[in-house]
């Protein structure tokens, strides 16, 4: 499969990286800096030179992009698995009367922007599915659900619930094409986000959702938000 995952540097995007180019799939592994690319994702591409290619992608820049999909079309890139991962964690614990509207700002134009944005320019993109093995994947939360929501969280659950939403809609829409969107929550684990006392390692987390895209953890139809293991979450 060819796979395309933003946020690849590192954290959870990485591992996906990484076990994607482990298991033979070509990987676009999609980073905000390409002349910041840690050692990491630096190594791996070199070691499956030809198979993992880094490319530039701030998920909030629209002519990014559009660029990138100008130029993976021109490279005959047909993207069977679109990952959207790039997130951003602001403004946690504020009160209402503290919080800063830029970091408001800015998470919905990461978590909510960035996917809609990565969607429009890379879903054209896509193969059309015979098989049912074309998938975009959200990575989203249990933020991202009533029946999953805490307090304290109010740029970063604002954001996964409008982006369960939006993978919801667009799931709707590219059903006819054969093409399936999935909300994925990736559990709670330990990348800078999560911190050291998360439960999960990235690496775990990541085979699931690996699995996910195979299609070796299969999920009804009908469904469209699951957790990493396949799980269906609450809305
Ligand atoms: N960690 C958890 O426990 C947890 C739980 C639920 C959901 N999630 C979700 O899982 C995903 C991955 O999280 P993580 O834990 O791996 O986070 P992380 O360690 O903080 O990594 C975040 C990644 O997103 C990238 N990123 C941020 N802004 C970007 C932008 N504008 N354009 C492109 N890339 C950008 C970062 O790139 P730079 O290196 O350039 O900053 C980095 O690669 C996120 O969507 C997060 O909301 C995580």
């Amino acid at each position: 499969m060819n796979v395309l995952i933003t946020g690849a540097g590192r954290g959870l995007g990485f591992e996906l990286a990484k076990l994607a180019a482990a298991r033979g799939h070509a990987v676009a592994a999609c980073v905000r800096d390409i002349g910041r690319v840690g050692d990491g994702l630096a190594e791996l591409a070199e070691r499956y030179r030809g198979l993992v290619r880094i490319e530039t992608l701030d998920v909030s820049d629209e002519t990014q992009a559009r660029a990138l999909a100008a130029k993976l079309r021109d490279d005959g890139f047909a993207i069977d698995a679109l990952v959207s991962n790039a997130g951003v964690l602001l403004g946690r614990g504020e009160g209402i009367a503290s919080l800063e509207l830029d970091d408001l700002k800015r998470t919905f134009e990461v978590n909510l922007y960035g996917p809609l944005i990565v969607a429009k320019h890379l879903t054209p993109l896509m193969r059309e599915s015979r098989s049912g093995a074309e998938i975009v994947v959200h990575v989203g939360s249990d933020a991202g659900s009533f029946a999953g929501a805490y307090g304290g969280d109010y740029p970063y659950a604002l954001s996964k619930i409008a982006l369960s939403m939006f993978t919801k809609q667009l799931n709707e829409e590219l059903k006819p094409r054969g093409i399936r969107a999935l909300a994925v929550h990736p559990g709670w684990i330990r990348t800078d986000m999560g911190g050291q006392s998360a439960p999960l390692s990235p690496a775990e987390s990541a085979l699931g959702i690996i699995d996910l895209i195979e299609g070796t953890t299969a999920v009804p139809a009908e469904t469209w938000f699951v957790d990493y293991a396949g799980r269906a979450m609450p809305v």
